[in-house]
C-alpha cells in the first residue's frame, strides 16, 4: 500500500487510482484468462500486483505470464514479490519493441492501465500496440471506472463480449472483454 501511495504522489496521471484492485475486482480480471493456452499473458500495469497474484492463483504458470509496469519503485517491490515471474520496466506504448525477446504467442493482454487519465495519443499509442502483439484469437482485458459504456476509443476488427459491473471496489468498476 505505501509503494502504491507513493507512486501516486510521483505520478498521479499514470497511476490513475487512489487505491490497488481490491480482491473481487482482482478475480473477475483473472476468471477472463483462458487457461492451458499455448503461450503467454501480458499484464499491463501491475502496480502492487494485486492481478498478478490473481493469475498464479487462478492456474497460470508464472513462466507464461510477463508483466510490463513503468514505475521503477513498483517494478523492484514486483521482482521481489514474484521472483518467477518475468518483470518489465517499460512504457506500454512500446509493447512490440519491450517484447521483441519472446516469440510465443501473447493470447491474452491483462491491463490496468488507467487510459482515461493518460494523454490521449499515449493511450492511442498503446491500443495499436496491443492490437499489433495480441494474437488474431487473442483477449484483450481491461477494467474502467467508468460506468459509461461507449467505448472513448476504437479498437478496429475488436469486439466487446463482456462488461460487467464490480461494485465490491473503491471506486467500484467494470471490466471489459474485447476479442
Ligand atoms: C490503476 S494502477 C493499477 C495497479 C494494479 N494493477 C491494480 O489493479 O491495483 C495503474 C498502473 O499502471 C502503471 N502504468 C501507467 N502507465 C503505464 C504505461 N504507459 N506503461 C506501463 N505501466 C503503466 C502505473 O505505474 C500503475 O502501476
Amino acid at each position: 500500500m505505501y509503494s502504491f501511495l507513493k507512486a501516486l504522489i510521483h505520478n498521479p496521471r499514470e497511476m490513475g487510482a487512489i487505491f490497488p484492485s481490491s480482491s473481487f475486482l482482482a478475480k473477475e480480471m483473472a476468471a477472463h484468462v483462458v487457461k492451458n493456452r499455448e503461450g503467454v499473458v501480458v499484464e499491463l500495469g501491475a502496480g502492487t500486483g494485486v492481478i498478478t497474484k490473481e493469475l498464479l492463483r487462478s492456474g497460470v504458470q508464472p513462466s507464461n505470464i510477463i508483466v510490463v509496469e513503468s514505475s521503477a519503485g513498483l517494478v523492484k517491490k514486483l521482482r521481489r514479490r514474484f521472483p518467477a515471474i518475468k518483470i518489465i520496466e517499460g512504457n506500454a506504448a512500446e509493447l512490440v519493441a519491450l517484447l521483441a525477446f519472446e516469440k510465443r504467442e501473447v493470447h491474452t493482454i491483462i491491463s490496468s492501465l488507467p487510459l482515461r487519465s493518460l494523454h490521449k495519443p499515449m493511450a492511442e499509442s498503446i491500443l495499436q500496440q496491443i492490437n499489433l502483439r495480441l494474437s488474431d484469437e487473442g483477449r484483450y482485458i481491461q477494467y474502467t471506472y467508468s460506468f459509461n459504456e461507449d467505448p472513448f476509443f476504437s479498437l478496429a476488427n475488436y469486439q466487446r463480449i463482456i462488461s460487467k459491473r464490480i461494485w465490491m471496489n473503491l471506486p467500484p468498476a467494470r471490466v471489459e472483454v474485447w476479442v
